[in-house]
């Protein structure tokens, strides 16, 4: 098979052909990244000369590449990974959100039409279905749990969501939605609660934890998230929503308690800084349905994952630091001068 994975130089895209370019030597994988400030061809150098990989720069939303592109390559598959990604950009400027997370799905769903492929795999998020309350821990989000976005993020994600389906529907696009709880691991962008928490850690800085620190994440270790997506695009029936989580839901106090603990750091690092506008309580999902038709199962507790994933930071300091030298040193300072 010839897959395009979109978005492979992100977090997420990037670990997945890193897990699959080895594991599948028969495939052929192309990355198709705009390399924005969330793409780093550092963490695909584990791939660059692998001979069934190649590494092509441009946007989804650019029409007249993506459609020479499809026309040169003839994909059997493509899993869109490209998307801006973070909730608190998003609220700064919801544009981009708009046009990458939705226009680019479009773009890339008219070459699947023009050029037919075996399957187009949206990866989506848990953000899509809205919140859950706190004092109800019996809920959880399924499938068919109506979407209800808070952010411009996962707003425009659950509009993509709404036109795969449209895809679908109307034109017979063979296509299927993965909708994914928190990750975390390897090469995640430092400006991520996780990532954030153990670089500033590691440097005696303070923890900006927004609010109380009593929202709760759902935490799913990256390459279990990659081998469920794997599966889905695989084994995975056309038209159908999967649903991934761990149930690994813990407070943002509590991880960031955890991180500091496995850091030997004091909790005296802790700050609370002002809360995000609109800010989701609680997300946990439900991942029955994946784990019963497809046989998937999750490898790590956040136990281990989150042992895992702070040896790596400890082993791979010049990773993170080349992001923590450049832009988004900048970043930080913009972002956070209003929430002291
Ligand atoms: P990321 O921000 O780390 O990576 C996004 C990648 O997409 C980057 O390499 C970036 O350069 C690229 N990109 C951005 N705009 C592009 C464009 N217009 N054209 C081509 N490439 C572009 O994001 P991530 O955390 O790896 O998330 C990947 C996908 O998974 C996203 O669709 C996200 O919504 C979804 N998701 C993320 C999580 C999570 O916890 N991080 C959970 C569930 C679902
Ligand atoms: P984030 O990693 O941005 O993921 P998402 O908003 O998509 O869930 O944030 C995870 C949680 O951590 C979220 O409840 C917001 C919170 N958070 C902080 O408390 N402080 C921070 O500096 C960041 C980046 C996030």
């Amino acid at each position: 098979m010839k897959i395009l994975v979109t978005g492979g130089a992100g977090f997420i895209g990037g670990n997945f052909v890193l897990n699959m370019v080895p594991r599948y030597p028969e495939d052929e994988y192309v990355v198709l990244d705009a390399l924005t400030y969330a793409g780093n061809l550092e963490t695909l150098a584990g791939v660059m000369e692998a001979p069934n990989f190649r590494f092509v720069k441009g946007r989804i939303q650019d029409r007249k590449l993506v459609d020479e592109l499809f026309a040169r390559e003839h994909f059997d598959v493509v899993i869109n990974f490209a998307a801006e990604s973070h909730v608190d950009r998003s609220v700064e400027d919801p544009g981009i959100f708009l046009d990458t997370n939705i226009m680019g799905v479009q773009v890339l769903m008219d070459a699947c039409r023009k050029y037919g492929i075996k399957r187009f795999h949206q990866v989506s998020t848990d953000e899509v279905y809205g919140d859950l309350p706190l004092d109800r821990p019996d809920l959880l989000f399924h499938e068919d749990t109506p979407l209800k976005a808070s952010s411009p993020y996962s707003a425009s994600k659950a509009s993509a969501d709404l036109l795969v389906n449209a895809y679908h529907r109307t034109f017979g696009l063979p296509a299927t939605i993965s909708r994914c709880s928190n990750n975390y691991g390897p090469y995640h962008h430092p400006e991520k609660l996780i990532p954030l928490m153990i670089s500033r850690a590691l440097a005696n800085e303070s923890l900006p934890v927004y609010g109380e620190g009593r929202n709760v994440r759902d935490w799913l270790y990256v390459t279990d998230h990659c081998n469920a997506i794997d599966l889905i695009v695989r084994k995975g029936k056309d038209g159908e929503v999967y649903n991934i989580g761990g149930h690994n839901e813990y407070s943002n106090l509590e991880v960031v308690k955890i991180i500091l603990k496995e850091l030997d750091r004091p909790e005296s690092l802790i700050h609370f800084v002002k809360d995000r506008p609109g800010h989701d309580l609680r997300y946990a999902m439900d991942p029955t349905k994946i784990e019963t038709e497809l046989g998937w199962k999750p490898e790590y507790t956040f136990a281990t994952g989150i042992r895992k994933t702070i040896e790596w930071y400890l082993e791979n300091r010049p990773w993170y630091d080349h992001i923590l030298n450049g832009d988004y040193r900048k970043y930080y300072a913009e972002m956070y001068k209003e929430r002291k």
